[in-house]
Formats: C-alpha cells, sequence, structure tokens
C-alpha cells in the first residue's frame, strides 16, 4: 500500500465552492484534484493499492482531512471536476473526528496533518531531499505540499521525518507523484 498525503494550506473545508472556480474561490483545490488523479490513474488502469489523503486547511472550518481508498473507489474519472465534485459531496456530510465516507471510496474527517502523522510513517517529499534513487528501501507513505512550500508549523511537525527528492528541480505537487510512481513501478517490475 503507498499512501500519499498532499496539504493543501488555502483549500475551502465546505463544499460551497464552485467546480469552474477551483483556483480561485475553493482555495487552489484544482493542484489537490490533480494529485488525486496522478495518485490513482495509469492510462487504462487504475491503481488499486493507493491511499491518498487531502489534508484541507482553508477557511471556514480547518482542518479537515479526505481520505481516497484505491481499493474502493467508484465515481472519480480523469478530469479535476470529477474529484471536485467527489470532495464537495464529502465535504457537504455531518462528520466528526473519524473518517465517514461520503461516496465509495472517499472518507471526511475533522484533523489534519498532526493527526495523521500519529498513523502512519510519513516522509517528506521534499526537492532539497535525500536522491529517492539512492535509498536502498523505500517508504510507504509520503506528504507533499501543495503550490506553497511547507509552512514553520508543518516543518515543526515533519522536522524527524525523512526527506526524499525525486529530482534536482522543483516539480509541481502532482508531477512529483507521478515521478515518485515511476521510481516504484520500476523497482517493483525489476525494470
Ligand atoms: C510546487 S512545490 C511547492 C513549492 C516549491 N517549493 C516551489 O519552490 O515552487 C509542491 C510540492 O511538490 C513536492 N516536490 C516538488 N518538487 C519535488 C522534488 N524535486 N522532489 C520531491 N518532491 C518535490 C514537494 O512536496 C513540494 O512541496
Amino acid at each position: 500500500m503507498l499512501r500519499l498525503a498532499v496539504v493543501g494550506h488555502l483549500a475551502r473545508t465546505s463544499g460551497d465552492f464552485n467546480l469552474s472556480d477551483m483556483p480561485g474561490g475553493a482555495g487552489r483545490m484544482d493542484v489537490l484534484c490533480r494529485c488525486v488523479n496522478a495518485s490513482f490513474f495509469l492510462s487504462h488502469e487504475f491503481r488499486r493499492d493507493v491511499e491518498c489523503y487531502l489534508v484541507l486547511l482553508g477557511g471556514p472550518d480547518s482542518p479537515k482531512t479526505l481520505r481516497f481508498s484505491g481499493e474502493h473507489l467508484r465515481y472519480l474519472s480523469p478530469d479535476e471536476r470529477s474529484a471536485g465534485s467527489l470532495i464537495k459531496k464529502a465535504l457537504a456530510i455531518p462528520l466528526g473526528e473519524e473518517f465517514r465516507e461520503s461516496t465509495p471510496g472517499v472518507q471526511v474527517r475533522r484533523g489534519g496533518l498532526a493527526e495523521l502523522l500519529e498513523e502512519h510513517p510519513f516522509a517528506v517529499l521534499d526537492e532539497g531531499g535525500t536522491d529517492v534513487r539512492k535509498i536502498a528501501t523505500l517508504p510507504e507513505a509520503y506528504v507533499l505540499s501543495d503550490h506553497l512550500d511547507f509552512t514553520s508549523g508543518d516543518m515543526e511537525l515533519l522536522s524527524t521525518r525523512e526527506r526524499i527528492s525525486v529530482g534536482p528541480l522543483p516539480l509541481h505537487a502532482d508531477h512529483a507523484i507521478t515521478v515518485l510512481h515511476n521510481e516504484i513501478d520500476r523497482r517493483r517490475s525489476g525494470w
């Protein structure tokens, strides 16, 4: 199981956003939707052994965390609006501190990065980290930032975590996920 978590520093925590304005009013939710798609989609297949967490830190009711589970996920198609629509539905249900399902394979709860870090041994995907190709055994969980750098608060929470780079240049978060998948695919297939 590969776990990916993306911190959406401005991402809206209410489902009232407009699917046509995800980069604006929804706090760069478009970035998070692309990360969901990069986590799961192959050309004609779907990666079932992946979980993608979105940590939403924007107004009006942060923090909230969504979990997309490849094993059970339905109704996701490879366009940003499809992921956006599932996020809107998740943000419309009553929620508590435990994950509750909104649509098959999509769950939501109150809480943010601190809670998530207690549950899984996340490493940090960071362009300044150790070259992924120099690491013998890769972690099974990674946290990324959205279009912004991690905040000082995030950095404090992540200070003891392994930092791993997938290449020398700063990439968009969804592209970093694709490159990470490629590294793992190569190792798993012995390519
Ligand atoms: C757009 S970047 C965040 C802002 C970025 N530091 C910048 O200068 O534009 C999005 C996230 O993708 C991940 N990322 C980007 N490039 C990476 C790389 N070369 N290796 C590992 N992770 C990377 C990191 O988690 C990063 O926070």
